[in-house]
């Protein structure tokens, strides 16, 4: 049996909110493993790391989600009794329903709208002095994602609702002020959520059969029960709310055309198979999800470590996107490289890996790397700008993270 390296701390739940996505690839290199045991929010936890460490960790045989995520992303990102908690026949019953809506009709529909919410924009920019991507992005997804999913939203409402979404999301890996700004922003949007649901069901509220809302509102579950009006809204808003976090990676895309403006000729004459290179880079290169955990539902023993029933598991899903093993010059952004990608579920997993129906893949990344897609389109041939100076500083130590400035732009011409 062999040894599984230890991380000598009493605990690392401050180093993690500290040193951010290096926390994991950084003891990863010291101990010069690919495989550790550390104490995290006061219990064992064993980190790991590579394509294998992935596969094992989807595997429903070993692994499952009960009791895994922490009080803290409860609380703010994801809330509680939604389908990432669930597991077996439940969570693949739920599942079916999400990937429902993600028929290459439904996904052309979002993109559609999307296009059209852009362009509506681009002409607000042209009267702007500067402009903020980050924030301009949020609003223009927050629009289309609740037209898509049948939420009503009023224009003079968009701006509250899509900074909710934002600061749940940026909520959960912050201490103090940020923290608690992400606990308000789940409760007062469970809230609207829940009064959507409940509208639905009283027939005051009439939306679409295919939207999220009408789904979620009418789903019954295995027992023939609806959800409850709040598991229903924080489903509701597990469409929502990630849809709204796209316009980190569009502000991530508009930072990568910056630095690589070699690449803007190719995006720019339309080349597809191009900006589909180009997005993978993107969300390979720019750190979003830090790491994911599952918990092991029975003893095992696995590459000659011995693992106990009920250990919290963590993937080092940053150190992946940047391992030399599997990417070579990993710090270099370079979209070529996806040109001879495997497409291996387990060895790039920005947004999860393994199987979409049986596991807990993502369940919006087409909807992802579509969106991008569009953005792209719509920065590069639909619109001319200027990147005035600012800080475009990008800190890994910072959970989740983003260019400081958010992207600035200035003299902003829609030429359609
Ligand atoms: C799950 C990342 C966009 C819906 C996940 C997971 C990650 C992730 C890391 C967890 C995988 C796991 O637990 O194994 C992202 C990122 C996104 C994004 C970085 C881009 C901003 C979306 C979109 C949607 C979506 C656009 C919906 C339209 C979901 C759902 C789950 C999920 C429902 C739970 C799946 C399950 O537990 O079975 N996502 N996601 N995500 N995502 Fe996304």
């Amino acid at each position: 049996m062999k040894n599984i390296p230890h991380e000598h701390t009493l605990d690392s739940s401050l180093a993690v909110i500290t040193e951010g996505y290096h926390y994991m690839h950084k003891r990863m290199q010291e101990l010069n493993t690919d495989i550790y045991e550390t104490r995290l929010l006061g219990e064992k936890a064993i980190c790991m790391h590579g394509p294998d460490a992935a596969q094992l960790l989807y595997d429903n045989e070993f692994f499952w989600r009960k009791d895994v995520l922490p009080k803290r992303v409860q609380n703010t990102l994801m809330g509680k009794d939604g389908v990432q908690m669930l597991d077996d026949e439940q969570h693949r019953h739920r599942k079916a329903l999400f990937m429902s809506m993600m028929s290459r009709d439904r996904i052309q529909e979002l993109m559609d709208m999307l296009l059209r919410y852009w362009r509506a924009y681009a002409l607000k920019w042209e009267k702007m002095e500067r402009v903020n991507l980050f924030d301009e992005a949020q609003e223009v997804f927050c629009l289309a994602a609740c037209e898509w999913a049948g939420v009503p939203l009023k224009p003079t409402e968009v701006r509250e609702h899509a900074n909710e979404y934002v600061n749940m999301i940026y909520g959960f890996g912050g201490i103090a002020a940020r923290y608690l700004r992400g606990v308000h922003a789940r409760n007062k949007s469970e809230e609207w959520n829940s009064q959507i649901i409940e509208d639905i069901r009283s027939g005051k509220l009439q939306v679409p059969e295919y939207t999220a809302a009408y789904k979620f509102a009418t789903y019954r579950d295995l027992n023939g029960e609806l959800l409850s009006t709040r598991v229903a809204a924080v489903e509701l808003m597990n469409i929502v709310r990630p849809i709204v976090a796209i316009a980190t990676y569009v502000t991530y895309s508009a930072l990568a055309l910056h630095e690589h403006p070699e690449h803007l000729e190719k995006l720019r004459s339309g080349d597809d198979k191009f900006a589909q290179l180009f997005v993978q880079e993107v969300r390979r290169f720019y750190p979003f999800t830090p790491f994911l955990g599952a918990r092991t539902r029975k003893d095992f023993e696995w590459k000659g470590h011995q693992f106990e029933e009920g250990t919290l598991v963590l993937l080092d899903v940053y150190g992946m996107l940047h391992d030399p093993k599997l990417w070579p010059e990993p710090n270099e952004f370079k979209p070529e490289r996806f040109k001879t990608w495997s497409g291996s579920p387990f060895d790039f997993i920005p947004q999860g890996g393994g199987d979409f129906d049986m596991g807990h893949r993502c369940a919006g990344e087409w909807v992802t790397i579509e969106a991008m897609k569009v953005a792209l389109q719509f920065l590069t041939q639909e619109v001319q700008y200027n990147v005035p100076a600012q800080d475009l500083t990008v800190n890994r130590n910072k959970m989740p993270t983003k260019p400081k400035s958010g992207f600035e732009i200035d003299q902003v011409h829609f030429v359609g």
